[in-house]
């Protein structure tokens, strides 16, 4: 086969992610997660990620070859997260993409963390169709992105202006006692509530007066609602029903996420929505995000839960579209860009 054997590391966050592909490929997706280090601090602590990130990066780069039974020297390119992320925690991964495509002398590719989740979805579902809609939910950002070309052109439509979809999860999650990360914990919990027990406020909700802040997203607002709630409950000395507050919260986020997400496909005509991050994973948002695209005639593409959080093999899809597409590769001054736009 001539398709590009492509080696992507991922470091922006706490997953240490090590992808090889072959075009459309997936060969081998190693993650190795510092999540257990930061449970305790309630969120991810960016000087114990860059330090995991340098102790697991040969190892699991050891173990993607191993799975994909290639070797260093097979590759034709590197590619690797430059941004946006933690500023140490990328650094980690840049430098091990530059000094593999030094050492072996291949082209090395730069990429964009977002551009990546979408991307991950060619070795998911086959090429992607374009333009697309892509909603993209984690921990560390909630945004919009109209995608004419994935390898050249993405745009911003709309972001998160204060917390993030998979925070929010997390914060409502600390505040109910229930641990971290708190997504799938809300989840399940959720499945033994009623959603419609408590209804709590959707942040700049689509309306028509919301012009300036259409296709963005406000999450601070709920979590302090379910705060105001739960307080209330417990100033009452009531106890608090966490399955029916797990759900109504849950409820509130799939309600505002799905309708704006369908709302930018039908304002840019466009007949795919792809959704991913860590929150794609969630249970209620599939469901209800199926409903809406079904009713309005859109088709949903969802990768599988494994692909849609932090990896490699989302790196890897990605550079190797580059490849595909000609694009020029990144020099050995290429930067960690923290802020890093799409
Ligand atoms: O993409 P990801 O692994 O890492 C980044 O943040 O970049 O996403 C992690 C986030 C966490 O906030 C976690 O609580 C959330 O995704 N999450 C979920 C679910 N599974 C993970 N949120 C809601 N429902 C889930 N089932
Ligand atoms: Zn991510």
């Amino acid at each position: 086969t001539d398709e590009p054997l492509v080696l992507g590391l991922e470091t922006s966050c706490d997953e240490t992610g090590v992808g090889i592909v072959r075009g459309g490929t997936l060969l081998a997706d190693a993650v190795a997660s510092s999540v257990e280090s930061h449970a305790r601090f309630g969120g991810v602590v960016p000087e114990v990620a860059s330090r995991a990130h340098l102790e697991a990066m040969v190892p699991t780069l050891r173990r993607a070859c191993a799975d994909a039974g290639v070797t260093l020297n097979d590759l034709d390119a590197i590619a690797v997260t430059s941004g946006p992320g933690l500023s140490g925690a990328l650094m980690v991964g840049v430098a091990a993409a530059k000094a593999l495509a030094l050492a072996l002398g291949k082209p090395l590719y730069g990429v964009n963390h977002l551009a990546a989740h979408v991307a991950v979805d060619i070795i998911e579902h086959g090429p992607l169709p374009e333009p697309a809609v892509a909603m993209l939910v984690s921990g560390g950002h909630s945004s919009l992105l109209y995608v004419p070309d994935v390898s050249y052109d993405v745009q911003p439509l709309g972001r998160t202006i204060d917390d993030a979809a998979g925070e929010a999860f997390d914060k409502v999650a600390r505040l109910l006692g229930l641990g971290f990360p708190g997504g799938p914990l809300i989840d399940k919990a959720a499945r033994e509530g009623d959603p419609a027990s408590i209804r709590f406020p959707r942040g700049l909700s689509a309306a028509h007066d919301m012009r300036e802040h259409r296709f963005d997203f406000s999450f601070s607002g709920l979590k302090t609602a379910v705060a105001r709630w739960v307080e209330a409950r417990e100033a009452a000395g009531e106890p608090v029903p966490v399955n029916d507050v797990s759900a109504s919260f849950q409820e509130a986020v799939a309600d505002v996420l799905t309708r704006k997400a369908v709302l930018a496909c039908q304002e840019n005509g466009v007949e795919h929505l792809l959704i991913g991050g860590g929150v794609a994973a969630n249970s209620r948002l599939r469901v209800m995000a199926q409903e809406r695209c079904d009713k309005a005639g859109i088709t949903l593409r969802v990768p599988r839960p494994k692909l849609c959080t932090d990896n490699g093999a989302m790196v890897a899809a990605l550079g190797a579209r580059m490849v595909q597409t000609g694009k020029v590769p990144s020099d050995l001054t290429l930067p960690a860009d923290s802020s890093m736009p799409v």
